[in-house]
């Protein structure tokens, strides 16, 4: 399952009106339509594009538009390359297009109101929380279909926030009113969004805030973590779950903030604390989730941040005295992340273990789930099943081998610079 804390509509600063959650017209039809050349390209064609390798890829028309100004049959399209992840898809113009490579076969269009779909809440939340990225496996094509209609479509190209202009990877349910903004400005304090320059200019005189609400729980030279409870400071954790929806593509966003702890990360300076990444955590999970969402800004990706936050949210679990797992499905980054701190942990203990040790042991040690141990050892090939027992194979020249490919530790995270208790409902 996974849950984007819920964005249920509330005010939102200098947001006002929320929508989140009103129901929403989708249509969708199946069906195959024989080739016809004429223009513009329909939805669902496929074709070969020019991509920014400056080579061609293959991809599937989403949708397309008319381009303002253009002449009567001036359309551009927007494009998924089916060789890659979602978060690249993008609007294209007709000269990137080979259009000798096209295949007209048409496996889904949108045009039929006929059989126009409305989607209840309950639907959508089954079509998030089932889709998995890599390979769908979890998901019917229905649902599927579903999903990818609904999101098809970025809805914000750009946002600013702080020093960064930042492109988006996926849809986000912003309110209605700010649909099709080329650009939506962040107060990178306080996540109140605005659509013009000069309203975040004036946001940013009054904002009092400098770093996010709520306390700072850890500090280690320049960063900082802070934990924000979402039911204290419903309007942040709101606005960060929009802002992260942008870069998250099979989360929900129905479920109450209320239920959420935020942990935010923080490069610190003189002008404040900026929000590097975040994740969030129920303040109650019955599945033993200790990570909801986990995020990393586009600008401060691969530098360690990802591993660092994963590594935290580890070192609560410790402190709570108890395993936990993140919750489900992992994005294909979130995947590789979560493989790499798994492999990166689990093999440093056994590299050091003299005797042998059992995955119940190395599941106390570190407060990983026992089923994310046994399928990292599986995937590496160092555990085998015997007697009814699972037998961890611990040659060091192996382990090495792993823990190099497995590449770099990440930020260190200091336990004796965190500064926290466990959650108590406070009534
Ligand atoms: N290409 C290839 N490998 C990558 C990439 C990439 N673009 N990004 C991360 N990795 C792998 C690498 O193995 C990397 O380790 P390395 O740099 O030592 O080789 C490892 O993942 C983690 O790198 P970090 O620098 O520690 O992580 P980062 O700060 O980039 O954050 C994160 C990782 C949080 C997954 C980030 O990519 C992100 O925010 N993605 C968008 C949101 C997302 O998908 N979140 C996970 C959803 S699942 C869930 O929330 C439960
Ligand atoms: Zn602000």
């Amino acid at each position: 399952m996974g849950s984007m804390e819920g964005l249920k509509a509330e005010s939102n600063g200098d947001a006002q009106a929320m929508n989140g959650g009103g129901d929403i017209m989708m249509m969708t039809r199946r069906g195959k339509t024989s080739g016809s050349s004429a223009f513009p390209l329909e939805v669902g064609t496929k074709v070969m594009c020019r991509w920014r390798d400056q080579k061609m890829h293959p991809v599937k028309v989403i949708e397309r538009r008319k381009i303002p100004y253009g002449g009567a049959g001036d359309y551009e399209y927007y494009v998924h390359y089916t060789e890659f992840n979602r978060r690249l898809d993008e609007w294209v113009k007709l000269e990137q297009l080979d259009l000798d490579t096209m295949e007209t076969e048409l496996d889904e269009k949108v045009d039929d109101k006929a059989t126009s779909l409305k989607m209840t809440r309950h639907q959508k939340r089954k079509i998030d929380e089932t889709h998995v990225e890599a390979g769908h496996e979890e998901l019917d094509a229905a649902s599927l279909r579903e999903h990818e209609e609904f999101t098809k479509v970025k809805n914000i190209a750009k946002i600013e926030l702080g020093r960064y202009e930042i492109d988006t990877w996926y849809f986000s349910p912003f309110p209605s009113e700010y649909n099709d903004t080329p650009k939506l400005f962040f107060c990178e304090f306080c996540l109140s969004f605005m659509k013009h320059k000069e309203q975040l200019q004036r946001h940013m005189r009054k904002c009092d805030l400098k770093h996010p609400p709520g306390d700072e729980i850890y500090r280690c030279g320049t960063l900082s973590m802070f934990e924000v409870d979402g039911k204290k400071n419903k309007v942040y954790g709101q606005n960060l779950c929009y802002l992260a929806k942008l870069f998250l593509d099979h989360k929900t966003l129905y479920y109450d903030v209320d239920l959420f702890l935020f942990y935010v990360l923080c490069e610190c300076d003189d002008r404040g604390c900026h929000m590097v990444g975040y994740f969030s955590k129920e303040k109650h999970s019955e599945e033993s989730y200790n990570l909801a969402c986990i995020l990393t800004l586009p600008p401060y990706q691969r530098k360690g941040y990802g591993k660092f936050l994963i590594a935290f949210s580890y070192e609560l679990s410790k402190k709570e005295g108890k395993v936990g797992t993140p919750e489900r499905p992992l994005s294909d980054l979130g995947l590789l992340s979560y493989r790499g701190y798994w492999t990166r942990v689990l093999l440093e203990i056994l590299k050091k273990q003299k005797g042998n040790i059992s995955i119940k042991e190395l599941s106390d040690m570190t407060a990983i789930k026992t089923d994310d141990i046994l399928s990292t050892l599986q995937a590496l090939d160092l555990i085998q099943y015997r007697k009814g027992q699972h037998v961890i194979c611990a040659d060091p020249k192996i382990l090495d081998r792993h823990l190099k490919a497995a590449g770099r530790g990440g930020l260190e995270v200091d336990v004796s610079k965190l500064i926290w208790t466990p959650y108590k409902d406070q009534g």
